[in-house]
């Protein structure tokens, strides 16, 4: 029971209190912090004093149960109103047991797991005290120049919905006040913040609100359906207006249109970076346009904090507009039951039993065996047991495997391959030696691995990018494998041994120099903490690869971006009266990426037959079902991805050349047969017109249903209305 209702705190708040609600300071400014007192750099100029500290409202970063029991034990007794801190965190892929990073989890096309991963993240947040995760990360992502497409599920808009989806599902479970394993879900990056021009972090963002409409803001929506409490607003610009300061995108389109009463909260020091952008001349107006767009927690700067209190004084911001955000902070407070028990889910002897337990860890491992995709394979994998393996690369015996959003994740605790390896095969069979640095060559190494390589049957190469190349801030122009890689591979080649390359990474790269060299290429992405056995039970074919890319790779970063969802254009490449030079085309590269969306290889083979339609005309009322029968043609048991694409033929605004529609996961033994039907209904039909209203068209579109965006075959039929 809640001792009073919060309106009652509101009444009794001065305005003083009321704007200090909506600050959120980092952990080292309370008492009680392992990390107390720490306030250096930019930190030490936000000019908070004690009585903020004691008023704020929220606090980010904490972590471990007996320091949030600490730093709200502290701050129960300063706090005059005994209002509650509300502790939030990044808990992104996992807290302590760290799962792949996102970019791999979509990969995984497999829901239930990616619910299941947030779901144990979230009960180890919970037992070590934090209330709030500033997560799913949902932005669409084109440009894997941008180092933040890692943090992302993928490119297309129905597939992150359905991620989105299940991951607030696993965060928040049905009844926070209940349930204080679970933790409240933020969804961020509202909104576009993954269309950075050129993919350079923070950049601006600017489209038409069609496209916006159409394919940006799906997945947020679909967040925001399944209950998510709390919105982040994101860096970029969208309409030449910071998000932050946005009226149009966070007042009038988040809460108006979509009815959104929970908390939006800013990035770390937006509000304060309207002043660079160029849209606020001081810090007075930057707080004036954040309030007035709708941000309610200003996140680690100080512009409310010194500001509001005047603006609302002087009658340029009014009361109401401070009250509504303190009250919706109150209300989430009170939805996560913190006015009866501060503490929540805090508890030091549970979390020393679960963080990090076995069970976790099984998960993880179960899920980084999904998410990796196999994106070559000329007969070198799996491996045998009887063979002998130099494992070669940077990559070999690094704990660098968790992703640059693993900051509670231990680098050191993390299976390694070469560990995952030894596991399956034993010591005895396998030689390593790491070749080159991650972005250094040299001499010595290059020689020892070459030598350790020669008595080999097979080389397995393990490659890729530091964390710190991808992850916020972490854009790269060129999207390559760094050249002391590269000629670690060329080295090798020269051997003529088969070679398999096992790659970690947090974007899709470019992978010239890497698939034309070697006979395998394993996508491992950053796995997370059980990594090096995941790996190791894919590389033996103990389980069979099953992943399939969320996010095309392009053919070279000239193509950026690329992906599968693209228009036609009026001049069509390959077209069947097309011409030979005026078509929409490169002249030094294919149209075309290295691998499409949904693409990846398993162990086996498929055979799909013709698609099949219940009727070729439908109506809203009526619709139809496709069909194809799926054949594992070959001698492993195997998972398969069975995609179903819609095209829209002629629309009011052009149409995609082919959408994702559904998808369904299949295990069949070798040589079972299982037929797949969808069924398509006319509201999968439908699409933002350019008047920007919302439904389908009379006419004709193509079913296709495939392994992947590139191969699926198509069928035509009607819609009639
Ligand atoms: C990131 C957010 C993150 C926040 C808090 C920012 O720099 O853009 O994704 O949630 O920091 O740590």
């Amino acid at each position: 029971m809640t001792q009073q209702p919060i309106e009652n705190y509101l009444k009794q708040m001065t305005l003083e209190e009321k704007i200090d609600q909506l600050l959120q300071l980092a952990v080292p400014f309370f008492e009680g912090a392992r990390t107390e007192g720490e306030i250096t750099g930019p930190m030490q100029e936000l000019g908070v004093s004690e009585e903020t500290v004691r008023n704020t409202g929220s606090v980010l970063g904490l972590s471990g149960a007996q320091e949030a029991i600490n730093v709200q034990q502290a701050h129960l007794k300063k706090n005059r109103l005994g209002i509650p801190l509300l502790m939030m965190a990044d808990i992104i892929h996992g807290f302590k047991t760290i799962f792949p990073v996102p970019l791999a989890i979509g990969c995984s096309w497999d829901l239930s797991l990616a619910e299941r991963s947030a779901e144990i993240a979230a009960r180890e947040a919970a037992v070590s005290g934090v209330h709030v995760t500033f997560a799913p990360m949902v932005d669409l992502v084109r440009d894997p120049r941008w180092g933040r497409v890692m943090e992302s599920t993928g490119e297309d808009p129905y597939l992150n919905s359905e991620f989105a989806r299940a991951f607030v599902r696993g965060f928040q479970g049905r009844d926070l006040r209940n349930d204080t394993s679970r933790v409240a879900a933020c969804v961020k990056h509202f909104a576009a913040y993954g269309a950075a021009e050129g993919g350079r972090d923070y950049n601006t963002v600017d489209m038409s609100e069609w496209r916006l409409r159409e394919t940006y803001l799906p997945a947020y929506k679909a967040a925001l359906e399944e209950g998510c409490e709390m919105v982040m607003a994101s860096f970029n610009t969208v309409d030449g207006i910071p998000a932050t300061g946005n009226r149009r995108l966070l007042r009038q389109l988040l809460r108006e249109e979509w009815g959104f009463n929970g908390v939006i909260i800013s990035d770390w020091g937006a509000v304060k970076e309207l002043i660079p952008h160029g849209a606020a001349a001081d810090e007075k107006e930057a707080a004036r346009r954040s309030i007035e767009a709708g941000i309610d927690i200003e996140m680690m700067t100080t512009c409310y904090m010194k500001h509001l209190a005047e603006l609302v004084k002087t009658g340029v911001v009014e009361e109401k507009r401070i009250d509504e955000a303190v009250l919706r902070i109150l209300q989430l407070k009170e939805k996560l039951g913190l006015f009866d028990n501060p503490y929540r889910g805090a508890d030091p002897e549970r979390e020393a039993e679960i963080v990090f337990c076995e069970e976790h860890r099984a998960a993880s491992r179960e899920l980084a065996t999904k998410s990796c995709v196999l994106l070559k394979n000329e007969g070198v994998l799996p491996l045998r047991r009887d063979q002998s393996i130099a494992l070669i690369g940077p990559f070999a015996q690094s704990g660098d495997i968790l992703g640059p959003w693993s900051w509670q994740g231990s680098t050191e605790a993390a299976v390694r391959l070469y560990d995952g390896l030894v596991a399956k095969a034993g010591a005895s069979r396998i030689v390593v030696a790491e070749g080159c640095g991650i972005e250094e060559a040299d001499d010595r190494r290059l020689e020892e691995a070459v030598a350790a390589a020669a008595g080999a049957d097979v080389i397995v190469l393990a490659l890729g990018e530091s964390s710190e190349m991808s992850g916020e801030a972490g854009s790269r122009g060129d999207i390559r494998l760094p050249q002391a890689q590269l000629a670690l591979i060329e080295r090798l080649a020269e051997l003529g041994k088969p070679m398999a390359a096992v790659l970690f990474n947090g974007r899709p790269l470019d992978l010239h120099g890497v698939a034309d060299r070697v006979g395998a290429v394993l996508e491992a992405w950053f796995p997370g903490s059980e990594g090096g056995h995941a790996i190791a039970d894919l590389l033996y074919g103990d389980v069979q690869p099953s992943g399939r890319l969320s996010m095309s790779f392009p053919y070279a970063a000239g193509q950026i971006p690329v992906y599968y969802n693209h228009f036609n254009t009026g001049r069509p490449k390959g077209a069947p009266d097309a011409q030979i030079r005026y078509v929409s085309q490169y002249l030094d590269m294919p149209n075309e990426p290295l691998f499409p969306f949904g693409f990846g290889l398993s162990y086996t083979t498929f055979m799909y037959s013709e698609p099949e339609l219940s009727a070729t005309v439908m109506t809203p009322e009526q619709p139809l079902t496709i069909k194809v029968n799926v054949t594992n043609t070959g001698s492993a048991a195997a998972e398969e991805t069975v995609q179903l694409y819609i095209r829209d033929i002629a629309g009011d605004v052009v149409r995609p050349v082919k959408e994702l529609k559904g998808f369904r996961k299949i295990l069949l033994q070798p040589g079972e047969t299982q037929e797949v039907t969808f069924e398509i209904t006319e509201a999968q039909l439908r699409y933002h017109h350019s008047d920007l209203t919302y439904s389908s068209d009379a006419g004709e579109f193509v079913a296709f249903v495939g392994p992947n965006s590139r191969d699926a075959a198509g069928v035509r039929f009607i819609l009639q209305k």
